[in-house]
């Protein structure tokens, strides 16, 4: 099965460094990310779980829960914690699945053969609390995320949702937003953008983002 935006997160249950997860019941009414790691005591991968714990604070203004996973048994992950908090400066804050029967990264499609037939890639999954998928992202394993372009999907998905706008291009929260091409009756305009807008093309219609 492929994991597409839109489709339901696959539920699962599997052993993490926090004990047992079940999937849908651990994310409840938050967000989710859950993001793949290819293996333990790997460079790359120590600095983004170093990461992803220093700017958990993040993460938990915005209601969004982290969880990592890597292919490594539990044991291992927590032999590899101690390195990961001493070397990136960061306590870890949040769960890593261990997946050494893969069933989890078989579920999202984790592993691309074509790159390494028994590692992960760097996925990554941002659910809502419905359980949608609103996003994946693949990396390749020798290149680290940018966990700051995680946040901001995340301030736009959550904008998205309850406002009548589209992000464009670089986007930070903040910034300048479009106005969705749907809405076209001028007295709806009116009402849902009080800060006025410009417009550039009937297409293309700027407004001050409505929720600053
Ligand atoms: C890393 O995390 O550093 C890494 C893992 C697999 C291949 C290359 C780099």
């Amino acid at each position: 099965m492929t994991v597409h935006i839109g489709s339901i997160a696959p539920d699962f249950t599997q052993e993490s460094t926090e004990g047992t997860i079940k999937f849908h019941d651990w994310i409840g009414n938050s967000w989710a990310v859950l993001f793949s790691h290819p293996k333990d005591f790997t460079p790359v991968c120590t600095t983004e779980l170093g990461m992803v714990a220093k700017i958990k604070p993040e993460f938990e203004k915005r209601n969004v829960k982290v969880i990592a996973l890597s292919v490594d048994d539990v044991a291992s992950h927590k032999k590899w914690l101690s390195d990961i908090e001493q070397t990136q400066n960061a306590k870890m804050n949040y769960p890593i699945l261990g997946d050494p029967d893969r069933k989890v990264s078989k579920l999202y499609d984790m592993i691309h053969p074509e790159a390494n037939d028994t590692l992960t890639v760097r996925s990554v999954f941002i659910i809502d609390p419905n359980k949608k998928v609103r996003l994946t992202l693949t990396y390749p394993a020798a290149t680290g995320r940018n966990f700051d372009e995680i946040l901001r999907v995340i301030d736009s998905l959550q904008l998205t949702d309850k406002h009548s706008v589209a992000t464009p291009a670089n986007w930070k929260d903040g910034g300048d937003c479009v106005i969705l091409p749907s809405i076209t009756d001028p007295k709806v305009i009116a009402d849902k953008f009080p800060k006025g807008h410009k417009e550039l093309r009937p297409y293309l219609r700027m407004t001050p983002q409505p929720n600053k």
